[in-house]
């Protein structure tokens, strides 16, 4: 470790003053996602995390680069019914159903505690319909504390037949143009792996004004009891998560980051510094982790610290030095 490195390791604060005076002294894992900037690229994924303070006694929630809390939608959804979730070969399977407290109650019981926060919160929004994403949007953009908001663009769209807005290219931009109105927030826009062509969505959502794009969100499958003949989820299928996903993920997150100018960020599958190093050089600006808050809440934590030492041992002084420097060539 350098000089410097050791004496700030010591001394967090002179480490925030330092970074503010001389950005790349340290490690630096500082991240811009549009006007969002983030102490480091290491965020939890919506779903997995719930409203945070569930994970305050297990997690340093100040050392995560950002917070995704649960979708929110414009009315309480109480969930699908049991059993929502199942395990599967290097993964899960989810029928949860977005089970959530409504922005109403969103923004009165949770959001005073996040706000104190002193990490980026991000609010996942979810709707039936555009007007319904627009109004949450509006909502959200009135409540103080809220860095930006994650548009789940894999919901059904009801008035159109119930065919997710994340799998036509137009419905998804009527989303993205309707809240960028509703808004001044930044706009990450959540994008489906179920789709042909995952570039054709980022391109749709970024020309329709969305900041940033994540993904992936999960895989549609199913799992099946043969002794009982049985569907093992009560919804029948359900979103696939987990290590499972992460090549599908990562292929993905390639192509888009190569695609549009917009900050991507990945997820899906995350659970080591490792993992999350291949995104980063596949061309995240950041990433999310998701299903590993199940079984390893200290995940996210983990994360960050493995990135310092890989930047350390690689003798880079700033992460964003190494976003995107994947090489496919003979070089
Ligand atoms: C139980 C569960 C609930 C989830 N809920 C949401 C949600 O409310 N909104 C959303 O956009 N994604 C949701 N997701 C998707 C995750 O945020 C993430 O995109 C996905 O699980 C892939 O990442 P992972 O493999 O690290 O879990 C959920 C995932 C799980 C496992």
């Amino acid at each position: 470790m350098k000089e410097e490195a050791v004496l700030l390791e010591k001394n967090p604060e002179k480490k925030v003053e330092a970074r503010e005076a001389v950005p790349c002294i340290m490690p630096d894992l500082r991240v811009q996602i549009g006007s969002l900037a983030l102490r480091n690229p290491v965020m939890t994924a919506s779903g997995t995390f719930g409203y945070a303070r569930e994970f305050e006694n297990l997690v340093n929630l100040d050392r995560l680069g950002g917070i995704i809390v649960k979708g929110i939608s414009l009315h309480p959804k109480p969930g699908n019914p049991p059993p929502r979730i199942v395990e599967t070969a290097c993964g899960m399977l989810n029928a949860i159903g977005l089970e959530n407290v409504g922005v109403d109650r969103f923004i009165t019981g949770k959001m005073p505690y996040l706000r104190k926060l002193t990490t980026p919160v991000v609010v996942n929004i979810l709707g039936d319909s555009v007007e319904e994403y627009s109004e949450i949007a509006r909502k959200l953009d009135g409540a103080e504390g809220i860095a930006a908001l994650e548009i789940n663009i894999s919901c059904p769209n009801v008035k159109k037949g119930g065919v997710a807005f994340g799998t036509v290219p137009e419905m998804a931009a009527k989303v993205t143009e309707a809240v960028r109105r509703s808004t001044t927030l930044p706009l990450i826009v959540k994008l489906s792996p179920n789709v042909t062509d995952i570039v054709v969505m980022a391109r749709a959502v970024e020309d329709a004004g969305a900041d940033a794009v994540s993904l992936i969100n999960t895989l549609i499958g199913m799992s099946i009891d043969p002794i009982t003949r049985r569907p093992r989820l009560a919804n029948v299928i359900g979103g696939l998560s987990g290590p499972a996903i992460k090549p599908v993920a990562l292929r993905m997150v390639w192509q888009v980051a190569q695609a549009v100018s917009l900050p991507v960020i990945g997820i899906g599958g995350i659970t080591t510094a490792a993992d999350a190093l291949e995104f980063l050089l596949a061309g995240a600006s950041a990433v999310q982790v998701g299903t590993a808050n199940f079984y390893d809440p200290s995940a996210a934590e983990s994360i960050v610290q493995g990135l310092t030492s890989y930047l350390q041992e690689q003798g880079e002084d700033c992460l964003v030095d190494i976003i995107g420097t994947l090489k496919t060539g003979t070089d």
